[in-house]
Formats: C-alpha cells, sequence, structure tokens
C-alpha cells in the first residue's frame, strides 16, 4: 500500500479543512511531530537532517505548508494560518537554533574528555646524552688549570704558515716541519694565502701574546690535524691543550712545580711526574714529561710478574712536551726577552684519555659507538 501523502503534502480541499478549529488541529499535528523527531537529534548530522526537512527552501515541511495550505486559502481562513503558520515557524527556528547548541557543547565535551592528559601515565622516555670521554678529559684539565689562574682560550683551526710555524720560531727550512705535515686548503685563484689545518694549538700562544700584555696565563683546548694515517696511536685529527705562562719572573722551578701539580691534580696524589731534555724550536729549554707508570704503580713490574706491558718495564710513561720559552719567540710578539720569562707546554688529549681510562685504540674516539660511549657517562 503506498503511503499517503503527508497532510502539509495537500490542500485543504483535498482535506475537506473549511473550519479554523481544523486548521489548529492541523497545526497541533505538525508541532507534535516536530517535537519528536528534533527530540530524536542526537549529532551534527541528524540535526542537519531536521532542519532540511523543516526549513528546507524547496521542500522543507514549512514551505510546503505556506505552498499548500495559506497561499491557496480562502481569505477568511487566511488569518488563522498564517498566525499558527507564524507560532509554528518561531517555534522549529528556536527548537533548532537550541538542539544546534546543545549538540556543540556536547561534542566539545566528549572532545575534552578523549584529549583529556593522563596524568598517571608513565610519560616518554627520552635518553639523555653524556659529554664525549674527550670532552670530559678537557673538562677536567680545564678545571685544574683554572683552579692555579689560568684562562681558557681557544684560537682558530685554519692557520697562516706563519702563526703555525714561522712565529714559532720554525722557519721554512726547519726538519720539524717534516713532522707537521698537513692540509693546506685549496684556496681559489687569486685569495690570500697559502692556509692551513693547524697542527698543534701552539700557534694560540702567538695570537694571546699579541692581544695581551704579560702576565698571561692561558690554557687552550682544541682540535688540530696532521697528515698521519690511522692506527691504534694515530688520527688526522686529534686534541691538545696548549698552556702558557709568561711574566716578569717566572722560573724553571714554577714550572716543574706547575706540571707537577697537574700530573698529580689529574692521575692522582702518587703518581710521580719527571722531565728529560727534548727539543722544540719554541722553547729552550725543552724537555719532554713523564709520569710514573699508573699501572704498574711506576715499579716496571706486572701484577703477575714479569715486565709491565704498559711502561715495559720502565716504570715511566711518556706524557706531553714543554719548556722554557725560547726567547726568540718573544721576538715575534713585541715582548722584550729581557723583562719576561715563562714556560708553556702542549698536552695531547686523546693520549691522556688512553692511559687515564686504559683505551688501546685511539680510533674508538672517532668511531661514535654507543657501547664504548656509555661507559663513560
Ligand atoms: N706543539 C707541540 C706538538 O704539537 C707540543 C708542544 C711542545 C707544545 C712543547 C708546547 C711546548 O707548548 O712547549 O708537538
Amino acid at each position: 500500500m503506498p503511503t499517503p501523502d503527508p497532510k502539509h503534502s495537500q490542500t485543504f480541499v483535498a482535506l475537506g479543512v473549511t473550519f479554523a478549529d481544523q486548521v489548529h488541529s492541523l497545526f497541533a499535528g505538525l508541532r507534535t511531530r516536530f517535537d519528536s523527531e528534533a527530540a530524536a537529534v542526537t549529532d551534527e548530522s541528524s540535526w542537519k537532517g531536521l532542519r532540511d526537512a523543516w526549513l528546507g527552501r524547496k521542500s522543507g515541511v514549512l514551505t510546503l505548508v505556506t505552498d499548500n495550505w495559506l497561499k491557496p486559502s480562502s481569505p477568511e481562513l487566511k488569518r488563522v494560518v498564517g498566525a499558527s503558520l507564524n507560532e509554528l515557524r518561531a517555534h522549529v527556528d528556536a527548537q533548532i537554533e537550541a538542539r544546534r547548541t546543545s549538540i556543540e557543547a556536547g561534542a566539545e565535551a566528549s572532545a575534552r574528555v578523549k584529549d583529556r592528559v593522563d596524568l598517571s601515565l608513565p610519560g616518554v622516555h627520552r635518553p639523555i646524552g653524556s659529554h664525549h670521554l674527550i670532552r670530559q678529559v678537557f673538562q677536567d684539565i680545564e678545571d685544574i688549570f683554572s683552579s692555579i689562574g689560568f684562562s681558557v682560550v681557544e684560537g682558530p683551526e685554519i692557520e697562516t704558515p706563519y702563526y703555525n710555524f714561522e712565529a714559532l720560531n720554525i722557519p721554512e727550512y726547519h726538519p720539524v716541519r717534516d713532522d707537521m705535515d698537513t692540509f693546506y686548503l685549496d684556496l681559489p685563484n687569486g685569495a690570500p694565502g697559502p692556509l692551513l689545518l693547524r697542527t698543534h694549538t701552539s700557534p694560540v700562544q702567538i695570537h694571546t701574546m699579541e692581544k695581551c700584555q704579560p702576565p698571561v696565563r692561558v690554557i687552550v683546548p682544541g682540535k688540530v690535524y696532521r697528515r698521519d694515517n690511522p692506527d691504534a696511536t694515530h688520527s688526522f685529527m686529534f686534541h691538545q691543550i696548549e698552556g702558557l705562562a709568561v711574566d716578569s719572573d717566572i722560573t724553571f722551578c714554577d714550572f716543574t712545580g706547575t706540571i707537577d701539580y697537574f700530573v698529580r691534580q689529574f692521575f692522582g696524589e702518587g703518581v710521580k711526574a719527571r722531565f728529560r731534555p727534548s727539543y722544540f724550536p719554541f722553547t729552550e729549554p725543552s724537555v719532554e714529561f713523564d709520569a710514573s707508570c699508573i699501572f704498574c704503580g711506576g715499579t716496571g713490574t706486572a701484577k703477575a710478574g714479569g715486565a709491565c706491558g704498559k711502561c715495559k718495564g720502565a716504570g715511566w710513561i711518556e706524557l706531553f712536551g714543554a719548556g722554557m720559552v725560547d726567547p726568540a719567540v718573544y721576538g715575534f710578539v713585541n715582548y722584550d726577552p729581557k723583562k719576561v720569562s715563562g714556560f708553556a707546554f702542549g698536552i695531547g688529549i686523546d693520549r691522556l684519555a688512553m692511559l687515564k681510562y686504559g683505551i688501546d685504540d685511539i680510533q674508538v674516539f672517532f668511531q661514535n659507538d654507543v657501547r664504548f660511549l656509555r661507559q663513560f657517562p
């Protein structure tokens, strides 16, 4: 059986409506129907359905009521229909707006519940990194020298031959340049040069003395470069800390006392330092400092018997080069060699770290294997 047309799709003639009472009951029926449909609206899409069904321009209930009931009705009924229709329209408008507000509020509330941060959840675990062992050793050494009045300064890794060699009393023909073969920069035609990656931190001695008058007490941590083939003790890049102290009355005793203090602070009170004659163009006299072997306690004998493998039975381990600043160097920075004296040293950080922590391959510092790095949190 076909569903009958709803009443608002038929005219009063077809419905047999002639009295005002009949009009009122028709509108009452419509209102009841609207109210039950509105009550069933729970979300945005059913709300849109309700709105279109009742307020749709072309075939919404109110449009059909206007077309089928109001427009064709007799002048006597028209007033009644008009008034009832206005009343119904006001009711429908108000209810549809009210439903919209309540649906939106409900959606917001449920979104809030969904997004609420649960503070009892365990949280995201972000592993915290740590300083690389080389950086830690830099820091230790900086702390030791800072505690006795040295400042930390830095200098460029790209140098001119003047700073890397000449001003350090290493003229062009000098044989020590052979040990310090390095990387020269490939410069564009016409650019002032040559430039090279510094082979040591010693050029910063010159920069510092050019900038400051004595007293000078600095240490210079940094990277240096040499054309060495990589093996267990060589790398084309490694780390040094340069030290420089210049004043009017610095003696050889101040020098050895300072280094002795450093060695004990760094390796432990029981470790002794000694020096042997050596040669560097920028110091005179030059020395090489050794520490009593930290592995065999300076005895030269391994715990299990036999010669200590680390110091090869000598009881001493070579640490770094140093010396009293050569007066020729003062000439390059306009210091008066008759009035000032001082000492300098150049500590290889990688070597010291390897000694202190028993690491036998310098390459592990640069391989970034976290299994190695994690051992030094
Ligand atoms: N610059 C030297 C090198 O890299 C190390 C050095 C030795 C530095 C003696 C000094 C020093 O300041 O006095 O081999």
